[in-house]
């Protein structure tokens, strides 16, 4: 018998014909909605191999069911939504799509972070609702990039791409990690320091740390509350670093300038979240590596991940 695959939201099906080619395929058939708990449930317990998005929390009750599951590939770099120990010591292997994604995100975070600094967003919307009434001296000014002071909490792929980037603008830039990180500081002319100095000393703040343990509410009141006035808050890996509370009452208050946010706490944000409702927030459904041909690259990497393992190789991008 064939090994059985199902793929949790509805994919092109150009990207899954050649697993349809050897292996025995069930999709969800929603582009929009989300796998129901149940479904996906019923399907650890039957299948070979499991396509996940970041949207499907595949904890240790989940993996409770699975009896042959070998493989789980994530289509994201990211993979918080997944128990890595419960699914190792049930022998699963979990991939992920790195590498892939750097480029576009990096694009993301560099165009968030100028779309937030200098208010692309209230300003189209004002012209939109005609309030573009004449050129005022002061009208929208917002906050420069160049030349500026830009601060990477998390030195990763993405980070080192945003540094790049950012050394076309002219700016300076500081980073914090967890490990300090010489060669990158050699290469790319950034400069280490402690993450308070970063956020004192940073006109713009740029977060692309994973979410763990360690980084869960990394950036509160306190973090918050050392950055300048003028200062902006990008945030493009994971929600839940950010303390969302935290953060209104800084944006509200004026501590800080603005943000730029691509994740959030709870995806898709509430409507009614307080935070759309302030004009110094820029806010984007979790896009980073939206672009077609990076989305494709990434889903090619899950097939050729889900395929390496059930014709027993070693598959590339391992994380557990
Ligand atoms: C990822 O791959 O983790 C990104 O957040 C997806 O856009």
């Amino acid at each position: 018998m064939k090994p059985t695959i199902f793929i949790t939201r509805k994919l092109p099906d150009e990207l899954v014909a050649p697993l349809k080619e050897k292996f025995t395929v069930r999709m969800w058939d929603s582009e929009e909605v989300a796998v129901t708990k149940a479904v996906l449930r019923e399907e650890i317990a039957q299948v070979d191999a499991l396509w996940t998005m970041l949207t499907d929390a595949i904890d240790r009750d989940m993996l409770e069911s699975a009896t042959h599951l070998k493989v789980i590939s994530n289509l994201a770099v990211g993979f918080n939504n997944i128990d890595l120990e419960a699914a190792k010591e049930k022998g699963i292997i979990v991939t992920n799509t790195p590498d892939v994604l750097t480029e576009t995100t990096a694009d993301l975070a560099v165009g968030l972070l100028l779309a937030t600094a200098r208010r692309f967003n209230s300003a189209e919307k004002d012209l939109r609702q005609g309030g573009w009434l004449s050129w005022t001296p002061m009208g929208f000014t917002g906050m420069d990039i160049h030349g500026t002071t830009v601060g990477i909490i998390g030195m990763g792929r993405i980070g080192e791409a945003v540094a790049r980037r950012a050394k076309g603008f002219n700016i300076r830039v500081l980073y914090h990690n967890r490990n300090r990180k010489l060669e990158t500081e050699e290469k790319y002319d950034v400069e280490y320091v402690e993450l308070d100095d970063l956020l004192k000393q940073a006109d713009h703040v740029v977060i692309l740390v994973p979410f763990t343990a360690e980084t869960k509410g990394m950036i509160g009141e306190r973090e918050l509350s050392l950055m300048k006035k003028t200062a902006t808050l990008i945030s493009v890996s994971r929600g839940g670093i950010v303390d969302e509370v935290a953060l209104y009452d800084a944006l509200k208050n004026e501590t800080i300038f603005a943000a730029g946010l691509d994740v959030f706490e709870t995806e898709p944000i509430p409507l009614r979240h307080p935070l759309l409702t302030l004009p110094n927030v820029t806010a984007v459904p979790h896009i980073g590596s939206a672009s077609v041909q990076t989305r494709r690259t990434m889903m090619k990497l899950n097939v050729e991940a889900i395929t390496d393992v059930l014709e027993g190789r070693e598959p590339k991008n391992q994380v557990n």
